[in-house]
């Protein structure tokens, strides 16, 4: 079985349960913290699908490079696509990655990330940790929330790529 068909609904019904749920800890737009969303067609198809189509200036360009090399094996899921797609992917990812062209938003949610290294989460990124550390615990297990990873579910321009705190 495909497991982007099983996925995909899960995925979506958290989402849009995490919009009319009304969160305590909700992060409201305006202002303050913008990663440009993915622009690139190919990659908001392929990895928008399953959760939100991370910005590319979350992560520098050796984390996308190396993510891109194991998507048969991507968290669990077999995520792999054909060679050019796959390539494509990378080239849009990497360039606009968070210490290259997308450096000038990434740079802050990157600091303590060392040069060269490749972190495959967001979501244990130094800067990302110390700016959630305030989220209640209960938080992260509500069900509207299911994962770390669900930014949308608290983030509600997270696809516009607003991330802001002031909830
Ligand atoms: C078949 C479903 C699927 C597809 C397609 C998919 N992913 Fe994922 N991705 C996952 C799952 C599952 C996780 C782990 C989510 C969690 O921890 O809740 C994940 C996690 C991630 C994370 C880490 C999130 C964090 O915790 O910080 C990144 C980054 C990511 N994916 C990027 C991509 C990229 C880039 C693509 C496109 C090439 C892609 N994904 C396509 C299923 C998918
Ligand atoms: C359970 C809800 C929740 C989830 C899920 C969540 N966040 Fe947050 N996020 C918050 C809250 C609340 C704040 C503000 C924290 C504070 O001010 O103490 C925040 C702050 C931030 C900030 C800092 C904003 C600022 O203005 O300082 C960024 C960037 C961010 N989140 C990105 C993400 C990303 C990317 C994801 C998904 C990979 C994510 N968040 C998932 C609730 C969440």
């Amino acid at each position: 079985m495909n497991p982007r068909t099983i996925f995909r609904p899960l995925l979506v019904s958290l989402a849009a349960l995490g919009i009319s749920a009304g969160l305590y800890t909700r992060a409201q737009a305006g202002g303050g913290h913008y990663f440009p969303p993915v622009q690139d067609p190919a990659t908001l198809a392929e990895c928008g699908s399953c959760h939100l189509a991370y910005p590319a200036s979350m992560l520098p360009a050796a984390a996308w490079q190396k993510m891109m090399g194991e998507l048969n094996q991507h968290f669990g899921e077999d995520a792999s696509l054909d060679p050019q797609t796959t390539a494509a992917i990378t080239r849009y990812l990497m360039a606009n990655a968070g210490d290259a062209a997308g450096s000038a938003y990434g740079r802050k949610l990157l600091r303590g990330v060392a040069v060269g290294a490749a972190p495959q989460r967001i979501t244990t990124l130094p800067t990302w940790v110390q700016e959630h550390r305030k989220v209640p615990k209960t938080d992260w297990s509500k069900p509207e929330v299911g994962s770390k990873a669900n930014c949308a579910a608290c983030h509600q321009d997270a696809e516009r790529g607003y991330f802001d705190d002031d909830n």
